[in-house]
């Protein structure tokens, strides 16, 4: 056996290439916008993940040139040593304001960000308490934490009183996503620090595709739920409202030190390029400007749920921007994907192992810059494939 075996044992990806229905890697060549250009044709978006529109706004790209020009376009080094400027301070500083905690610490990526506050939080003999659905990154956080996992039913509180009580009086760090990336539906924060303070263990909330929908400010799902307080911990992206790349944990002053000098992703690798922390800088500070923005997503998301279910298409226990349609066989998925893609609709399928062989989703989100008349234009031609389909 050589270690090439399995490269050439894959055959997956060339079998769906060879039916014309590979959906990925697809080349955009323009701004993500409500509507982008990918192989020289202007599509709808319909799957992208700039929940407040601001990846093109021409104050954040402002912004990012304006760092550009000062700093140069890196820092050549990890925040530890030699890569921490004065933007990155300040972006801590209004990330840590936004979300009500004391400090905050931002990492390259939204991935890194988990990989680093799991990591460096849960020791040999303590536990991960995750949610079932929990985003890859979390799953990978456990991973290079010498700690053990244990996971509870999706959103269900009574499972995860059973899997606290079967590990009463050991140490616990339960991460939950504050909405899910796939599914579209929100963590019962709340109900979870309630269970985590009669249990004697402390909750982390994922907020990356929370960011900039929950809340009227955008802080997120626990500020949503009225417990930011409770959160030990709380993470988010820059790459979905906050219009660039990289990520950041906030927490107490104490235990944000404490991550600075143990997190691995963040002391081994270098630190966010001094674009990306003024173009999130900048960002914030127009989420707070306008808050009509996160009023116009949720006017879209509702417009579009409420004609999704009309239309009699699936859209599970999905209650925010990302709207999944539940198709079931997984050719179900590539038809309706590659009919879309010729009918000028970019979303995006999810297929297993990503899901079960017969629950795959045409995975939808939605902007505040989303016009009526787009959002009107795609429903037409999603009503129509669903029909020829007959998923509805
Ligand atoms: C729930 C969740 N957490 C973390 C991440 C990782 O963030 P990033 O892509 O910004 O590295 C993602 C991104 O897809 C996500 O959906």
């Amino acid at each position: 056996m050589s270690l090439l075996d399995k490269v050439y044992e894959f055959t997956q990806a060339d079998e769906v290439r060879a039916l014309g229905h590979y959906p990925y890697f697809r080349i955009i060549s323009s701004e993500q916008d409500t509507e982008v250009i990918v192989n020289g044709r202007k599509m709808l978006m319909m799957g992208s993940n700039s929940y407040l529109g601001l990846t093109n706004h021409p104050r954040v790209k402002e912004a990012a040139i304006r760092a550009i020009t000062k700093y140069g376009s890196g820092c050549a080094g990890s925040r530890f040593l030699n890569g921490t400027l004065d933007i990155h301070i300040e972006l801590e500083a209004a990330l840590a304001k936004l979300v009500g905690k004391d400090a905050s610490l931002a990492f390259a990526t939204g991935y890194q960000s988990n990989l680093g506050a799991i990591q460096s939080m849960v020791n040999r003999n303590e536990y991960i308490v995750t949610d079932k659905l929990d985003h890859a990154s979390i799953i990978d956080g456990c991973q290079l934490s010498q700690g053990k996992m244990v996971r509870f039913a999706h959103n269900n509180l009574e499972d995860l009183e059973r899997v606290l009580k079967s590990i009463e009086g050991k140490n616990s760090l339960i991460v939950v996503d504050g909405i899910f990336s796939m599914e579209g539906d929100i963590s019962p924060v709340l109900g979870i620090c309630e269970l985590a303070e009669k249990y004697g263990s402390y909750v982390m909330v994922d907020e990356a595709h929370s960011l900039g929908v929950l809340h009227k400010t955008g802080a997120g799902a626990a500020m949503d739920a009225g417990c930011s307080n409770r959160v030990e911990l709380i993470m988010g992206t820059f790459s979905k409202s906050l219009a660039s790349v990289g990520g950041f944990v906030a927490g107490s002053y104490k235990v944000i030190d404490y991550m600075k000098h143990k997190a691995r992703s963040l002391i081994f690798s270098a630190s966010l390029p001094p674009a990306s922390a003024a173009s999130v800088l900048e960002a914030v500070k127009i989420m707070e400007e306008e808050p009509e923005r996160i009023e116009r997503l949720w006017e879209n998301t509702n417009f579009m749920m409420e004609n999704f279910k009309n239309m009699g298409f699936n859209t599970g226990t999905s209650c925010t921007p990302v709207i999944p349609l539940h198709v079931g066989a997984i050719d179900n998925a590539f038809k309706m994907w590659k009919m879309l893609d010729e009918e000028g609709v970019f979303i995006n399928p999810v297929v297993p192992p990503a899901v079960p062989p017969n629950d795959t989703l045409i995975r939808t989100s939605f902007m505040a810059t989303h016009t009526r008349d787009q959002l009107t234009e795609a429903l037409e031609k999603f009503e129509k494939i669903g029909k020829r389909i007959g998923i509805i």
